[in-house]
């Protein structure tokens, strides 16, 4: 069964055909960070009108690169939320117009559910149920994976996402849009433990996460030592913000294992890309006998295979959706 996965729920517009829900055949992404780098973070109108002007490129792409013709798809997966509406509405109504046109099965998929599935692309064997930990610039979620398409939320964010963290402390301290890998790579010049920059918790919820204090008591430091008029180095700043979000995002998931228990973690998301993140989540698993479960970084951020992968599971569990699909902005994990 192969599925052409679209997604545009952001920044990147993206297309890829996926075989039985776990073989890549192509994926094909076109990003916009260079546009979007001019403003210092998306701004949301523009994302509209790239998506607008490169998806029928890039579906196209998806297709050749697979050695496919849409006689060859089966079905179409598209990201009909959360993200940004005008972004999202550009795939639901192109994927729509196609599985009209071609009289194909229409699956729309939830963005977060993507992220997760691409952990089943990277490892063959992975089945539910596991622990899975969410990081991007728009969520972080820690979330049971209790069958396909059956997930217990555990906690989130209360305030800023784990990306828009970086994203916001790297245009702090003059690196720029997007501030994930500009951080990471700052932080390889840098102490990390030069300073020591809070790790929030939100007490009436051990699971649910908080970093906008964290983001204010590096903005607090930086206007400090500007008071001061005494340097700053940016990358101390950006290896210790970076051990404290990482430190943060690692006990969170050790304490959801040291509860529920099982075999197996997985990370997904933009964030999940980061090195020195990556490496404390497998040496925490390693050290309780737990398997650690990553995608390559190009299937951490933003792109179609993972919506295709996704949209194969919600097939086989019977979900078509019709004519009526909408971007949903504010969709919820598990909602129907
Ligand atoms: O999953 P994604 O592509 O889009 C969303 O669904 O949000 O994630 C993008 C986010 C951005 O905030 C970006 O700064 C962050 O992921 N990111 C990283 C790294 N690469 C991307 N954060 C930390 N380290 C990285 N290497
Ligand atoms: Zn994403």
């Amino acid at each position: 069964m192969r599925i052409l996965g679209i997604e545009s729920s952001c920044d990147e517009t993206a297309a890829a055909v996926v075989e039985d829900g776990r073989i890549v055949l192509s994926n094909a992404i076109s990003t916009q960070i260079p546009i979007h780098t001019l403003y210092g973070g998306v701004v949301p109108e523009i994302a509209s009108r790239k998506h607008i002007e490169r998806i029928t490129q890039v579906v196209e792409q998806g297709l050749s690169d697979a050695g496919c013709t849409l006689d060859d798809i089966d079905a179409i997966g598209v990201t009909y939320g959360p993200g940004l509406v005008g972004p999202l509405l550009v795939g639901t109504s192109f994927a729509k117009a196609l599985a009209y046109g071609r009289d194909l099965p229409l699956i729309g998929v939830h963005h977060i559910e993507g992220h997760i599935s691409a952990n089943y692309i990277e490892h063959p064997d992975l089945e539910p149920p596991f622990l899975c930990l969410v990081v991007s610039g728009g969520h972080t979620h820690l979330v049971r994976v209790l069958d396909y398409g059956q997930y217990e939320i555990l906690g989130r964010t209360v305030d800023d996402a784990a990306g828009e963290a970086f994203d916001k402390v790297a245009r702090a301290i003059g690196l720029g849009y997007p501030g994930g890998p500009k951080i990471e790579k700052k932080a390889l010049e840098g102490n990390p433990d030069a300073i020591a920059f809070p790790r929030a918790k939100v007490d009436e919820h051990p699971y649910d996460f908080s970093f906008s204090g964290l983001k204010s008591a590096v903005l607090n430091y930086l206007n400090g030592m500007q008071m001061k008029g005494e340097p700053v180095n940016e990358a101390d700043v950006a290896a210790s913000f970076q051990k404290a979000v990482v430190s943060a995002l690692v006990d969170h998931a050790m304490m959801a294992l040291d509860e529920f228990g099982g075999d197996k973690f997985a990370i997904a998301g933009g964030v999940a890309s980061n090195g020195a993140f990556r490496q404390a989540m497998k040496d925490a698993c390693e050290k309780r006998g737990v398997q650690f479960l990553c995608p390559s970084p190009i299937l951490c951020t933003d792109n179609g295979a993972m919506i295709g992968a996704a949209a194969y599971y919600d097939y086989m569990k019977g979900r078509r959706d019709s004519w009526d699909l909408n971007a949903t902005p504010n969709l919820k994990l598990g909602e129907r």
